[in-house]
């Protein structure tokens, strides 16, 4: 999709549809007014006998007649201003761009009108190119139908903005290669194959790549990650990626600079193990390596952009499976760390596999840590699908994530750490069990992997929830794979690369 600014009145572009943004019980001024002129009062009449109300989501489409250049013009609602925050943005557009595929427009023109401020730019570009999102067909035969939007043209949000577009491309387009790896079946996006990925991004931007097999990762000790994979025949993986932005001029590391880890659960299929899961949805689990997705597709803009910081990307990848050579409850594992574990449930997976991860990136020099996961079904029941649930041992740390993700519209929620419960990581037999908890499951799941944090900054987002929407009810938060993380990891590196003065 090309996007471009442009200073015309929106009357005279020539384009398939114009889209006009109404919230609730909001009135045309400015350029809907003239417009609405140009209309013969057409459009205000559909608001004032409420056949548009402004709600959120709802979209009409109007024929024009010929009396101005865009063949349509679409109102589409933003819903009560108080509520209309980043994510909202994203959404809202991500379906104006769904509808105006599923109407065939090839040419779509947004007129920027109150309350859409200019400083939603990135957040209507970053939606807008969310919504040319279509999950890649297996099916054989003619395709159905939804047309693509070729161009986006946007009136009254300034000139002179195009870097700001060009980057919120970037990012709308990362979100959904994020979301089509969700997608991928498990069969198709093995461990291997996620590897082959970043190696794909590697090669592109010039990175560093490590790839560790399991005779690697055994030589290393990762016998947390090992132990997740032995069911599967599937050898097991832990990626590396490094974007070496912070090097001084004459190609030294500055010292004490900033190492930001991202680090990614990469379960490309999670049958729970010998504590199998229910086959209800278990489908679903081919998506448990979407935090793994956000730190590729994020690495990938940040290495894009020569971001001026110290960025690695680390993703711990394996399936979870049961067989004959599987883990087993009681199981206990000594970690890279030299902690060792129980293994109450080995459908508590993600936890093990990160500390080792996190160990990794430790030992290769990171400074700042956040993890990414689709952890526990208790973030859905804590939050709901609407937000990450978070935990963070570090107040500065959470709140450049806090701000990053207001940026990027990629909601975040804290959750406490009380020193109280670590007890209840206390194992009969080990440093640490990996689950029977009995409470707080998205907190102590995190408190689990922050142990092996060693007191740096860090923080853990469980997007078990946010990162796959399956709340059919629940239609102003994206439905399936959103790709939950990927902005907020852009953006936090943003922070992170050019702090503020
Ligand atoms: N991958 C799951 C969590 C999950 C559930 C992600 C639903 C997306 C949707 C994770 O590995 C898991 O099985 N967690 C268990 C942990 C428990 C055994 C302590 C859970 O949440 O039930
Ligand atoms: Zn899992
Ligand atoms: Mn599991």
């Amino acid at each position: 999709m090309r996007v471009t600014l442009v200073a015309t009145a929106p009357s005279d572009l020539a384009v398939d549809a114009l889209a006009i943004p109404i919230a609730t019980g909001q009135r045309l001024s400015g350029i809907g007014l003239d417009v609405d002129r140009a209309l013969g009062g057409l459009l205000s009449e559909l608001l004032e006998k409420a056949e548009f109300k402004g709600r959120n989501h709802e979209i009409l489409p109007v024929p024009t007649s010929g009396r101005i250049a865009p063949r349509r013009v679409i109102l589409y609602g933003l819903g009560a201003t108080r509520d209309l925050d980043g994510q909202r943005l994203r959404s809202t557009h991500h379906e104006l761009v769904r509808a105006s595929r599923t109407y065939g427009y090839k040419r779509l023109a947004l007129a920027r009108m109150d309350p859409l401020g200019t400083d939603a730019l990135q957040a209507v570009v970053e939606g807008c190119v969310m919504g040319t999102f279509e999950r890649r067909s297996r099916q054989t035969g003619p395709q159905p139908e939804r047309g693509e939007v070729d161009e986006l043209v946007l009136t009254g949000f300034g000139q002179g903005r195009e870097h700001e577009v060009v980057q919120a491309q970037e990012a709308g387009e990362a979100t959904n290669h994020a979301r089509e790896w969700q997608n991928a079946p498990a069969n198709e996006l093995t461990p291997d194959a996620l590897a082959r990925e970043a190696t794909k991004i590697a090669q592109r931007h010039g990175l560093e790549i490590e790839v560790l097999g399991p005779a690697d990762l055994r030589a290393g000790g990762y016998n947390l990650l090992l132990g997740v994979a032995s069911g599967s025949a599937q050898p097991a993986r832990m990626i590396r990626l490094r974007h070496r932005g912070n090097q001084a001029a004459g190609g030294a590391a500055k010292t004490d600079a900033v190492v930001l880890a991202l680090v990614g659960k990469g379960v490309t299929f999670d049958t729970g193990g010998i504590s199998l899961k229910e086959p209800a949805s278990m489908s679903l689990m081919k998506a448990d390596m979407a935090g793994a997705a956000a730190v590729l597709a994020a690495i990938d803009v940040i290495a894009a952009r020569k971001l001026p910081l110290d960025v690695m990307a680390v993703v711990a990848a394996t399936e979870n499976m049961p067989g004959p050579t599987a883990q087993r409850p009681g199981d206990v594992v000594v970690s890279a760390d030299g902690k060792t574990v129980e293994v109450l449930n080995t459908d508590a997976e993600g936890r093990l596999i990160l500390a080792d991860a996190i160990t990794h990136a430790l030992r290769n020099g990171a400074t700042h840590v956040i993890d990414l996961a689709t952890l526990t079904g208790a973030a859905t029941v804590a939050i709901g699908h609407g937000a990450t649930a978070a935990v963070s041992n570090d107040d500065a740390f959470w709140a450049l994530i806090e701000e990053a993700a207001r940026r990027a519209g990629d909601r975040v929620w804290r959750l406490p750490i009380y020193a109280d419960y670590r007890v209840l990581l206390r194992s009969q037999i080990a440093d640490l069990r990996n689950a029977e908890y009995g409470e707080a499951g998205a907190i102590l799941g995190g408190m689990f992997i922050g142990e092996f944090a060693r007191g740096k900054p860090w923080a853990h987002l469980d997007i078990a929830a946010s990162s796959w929407n399956t709340n059919s009810e629940l239609t102003t938060v994206l439905r399936g794979p959103s790709g939950a993380g990927t902005r907020l990891c852009i953006e936090l590196a943003e922070l992170m690369a050019r702090p503020a003065r």
